[in-house]
């Protein structure tokens, strides 16, 4: 007698969830440096724009965001401002970021939603109580019901397919805008983590200091890593890549263009290089030599933006005489493995840090 409210309520409990589950798309975010990527449960990665968003400067008012915002950066008036809210990682500007989240959403929900979504968000493995209350707060008051966290390492892990629940030791690095992450997994949990603050943005950074220096010519941020994407190649035998550049001439403050090659802006890339490549080689000090065995017969998986760059992975193979492979999509690595975690809640629910 005692036992039927339970059942009743067990199956309320059950009917509740289908419910949800029908009325509110549950959505997987990757709140990235560069890139915001949202998956929505059962469709898959429905937006992929820049984490950049326009403001009316005097009253704060969101003009746009993502793409458009982008387009804008640099060139806008003094009644607009430009703002990249996320820095190496985490929130920098809390107001905007949660604006942006706030807009992201209502994009995504454009469908039938009565109950409020659950959100998996991933975030760098070295954020603080302080920056995860952030992300919380920020997910929470655009709109989420409940929010779970997972170390992006080992989102771009299971987005990658890597094996991280069996007793198989598997390395991944991610290589984002902000931050590089790199984790060492095994048994659905992580064995060794660690993130550095270096990665695309130092790269876009380094072109840009030497572009001034070498060439006298002064570009914009976005310039650089549009010359890192059309021609940055660590390869010293590739083929030549050459492109026309547009900046400010150094010495008469005019404009001016000016043809680049890759050979000329290959030494760019060698100081956030040696950074990523100091971190790999502590990591690899610091395993096991039974993981040891797992990486070496299975490599290295590369993830993120970063690991686009051409010659990465040959770089990083004849520095550690192991074998490092590229996702065949590292941009959305992240966010399938979120993705993933927002399909698979109750069995991967483990995987998901405190929040
Ligand atoms: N084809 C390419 N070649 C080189 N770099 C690229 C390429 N495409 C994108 N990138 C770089 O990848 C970086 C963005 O990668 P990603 O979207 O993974 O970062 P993020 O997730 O936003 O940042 P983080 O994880 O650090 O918060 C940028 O620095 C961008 O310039
Ligand atoms: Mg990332």
């Amino acid at each position: 007698m005692l036992k039927l409210p339970e059942k009743n309520s067990n199956l309320s409990k059950q009917l509740w969830k289908k419910m949800s589950a029908f009325m509110s798309a549950d959505i997987a975010m990757d709140l990235g440096t560069a890139n915001t990527l949202v998956y929505v449960k059962g469709e898959g990665v429905v937006l992929n724009e820049p984490s950049v968003v326009a403001l009316d400067a005097e009253t704060g008012e969101l003009l746009a965001v993502g793409h458009a915002a982008k387009q804008m950066y640099g060139k806008t008036s003094r009644a607009v401002r430009c703002v990249r809210p996320i820095k190496d990682g985490v929130i920098a500007d809390f107001g905007v970021t949660t604006e942006m989240i706030r807009y992201m959403l209502r994009v995504v929900r454009n469908r039938w939603s009565l109950v409020r979504p659950r959100a998996v968000i991933g975030v760098p493995s070295d954020i603080t109580q302080v920056e995860k209350r952030a992300v919380l707060d920020a997910a929470l008051s655009s709109g989420v019901r409940q929010v779970y966290l997972v170390e992006e390492s080992m989102a771009a892990a299971v987005g990658s397919g890597l094996p991280i629940e069996q007793p198989i030791g598997s390395m991944v690095v991610d290589i984002g805008g902000g931050t590089t992450e790199i984790a060492i997994l095994s048994l659905g949990g992580t064995m060794y983590t660690h993130a550095i603050r270096v990665a695309g943005d130092e790269m876009d950074e380094a072109i840009q200091r030497y572009v001034k220096q070498r060439c006298g010519l002064e570009i914009s941020i976005f310039e650089a890593e549009r010359i890192k994407i059309t021609i940055g190649s660590l390869l010293h035998h590739s083929p030549p890549l050459t492109m026309k550049t547009f900046g400010r001439d150094v010495s008469t403050g005019m404009p001016r263009s000016m043809e680049l090659n890759n050979e000329v802006i290959r030494p760019a890339f060698q100081e956030p290089l040696c950074a990523i490549v100091g971190a790999i080689y502590t990591a690899l000090e610091n395993i096991s030599p039974e993981v040891a065995q797992d990486i070496l017969a299975n490599g290295v998986h590369l993830a993120g933006g970063g690991a686009l760059i051409r010659g990465l992975s040959e770089k990083l193979t004849e520095k550690t005489g192991i074998r490092f492979i590229c996702d065949s999509d590292p941009l959305t690595c992240v966010v399938r493995g979120v993705g993933r975690v927002i399909e698979n809640l109750d069995s991967l629910k483990n995987i998901c840090i405190a929040a």
